[in-house]
């Protein structure tokens, strides 16, 4: 039997699961993500197969925090893309962008951006094999990254 995947919107009662899933540097607080979801502003999203977490991502449909980003593309960005490392290389981060993009789409956004370090080879060949074109570099992660960003934009 093929295994039937849901992708939606996370709730406050995914709030356990995620922190006992994913990983937390800088502390970050994925229930205050969960509440801070707002109708057409930042969306927090999961990819579940049943009750199991295979991954999460997240969207800012107001485009990019970082002003460097928001130089290149003002469209929804998409971020925080991150597959539970049990369901890597199986396909899992191709689906959950398609997903997300048609979210998007089905909003009437045309345009969709993201960041990926020039280092992560495998996020970098997934955005590339997705249709997403390098706008330019964007630098450092503020406050604490270590490797030069590039962002990319896709016509959705
Ligand atoms: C980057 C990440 C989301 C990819 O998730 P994934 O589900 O493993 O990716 P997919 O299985 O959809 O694979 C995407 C492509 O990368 C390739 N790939 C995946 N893992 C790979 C690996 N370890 N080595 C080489 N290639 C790999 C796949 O073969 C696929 O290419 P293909 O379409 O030519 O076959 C996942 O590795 C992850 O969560 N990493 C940590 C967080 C992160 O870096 N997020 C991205 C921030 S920009």
């Amino acid at each position: 039997m093929s295994e039937v995947l849901v992708f939606r919107q996370l709730t406050p009662s995914d709030c356990a699961l995620l922190e006992s899933e994913l990983p937390t540097p800088n502390d970050v607080d994925y229930c205050a993500k969960i509440e801070r979801q707002t109708p057409g502003g930042y969306g927090f999203y999961g990819l579940f197969t049943g009750a199991k977490l295979i991954g999460v991502c997240q969207v800012r449909r107001q485009g990019p925090k970082d002003p460097r980003a928001l130089k290149l593309a003002t469209c929804p960005e998409i971020g925080n893309l991150y597959i539970v490392p049990a369901k890597r290389n199986r396909g899992y981060a191709r689906i959950m962008l398609q997903r997300i993009e048609a979210v998007l789409r089905a909003e009437g956004y045309e345009q969709a951006g993201l960041a990926a370090e020039q280092t992560n080879t495998v996020a970098l060949k997934l955005y590339a094999k997705q249709g997403y074109d390098r706008a330019g570099t964007i630098g450092k992660k503020i406050p604490n990254g270590s490797v030069d960003r590039d962002y990319f934009v896709k016509t959705l």
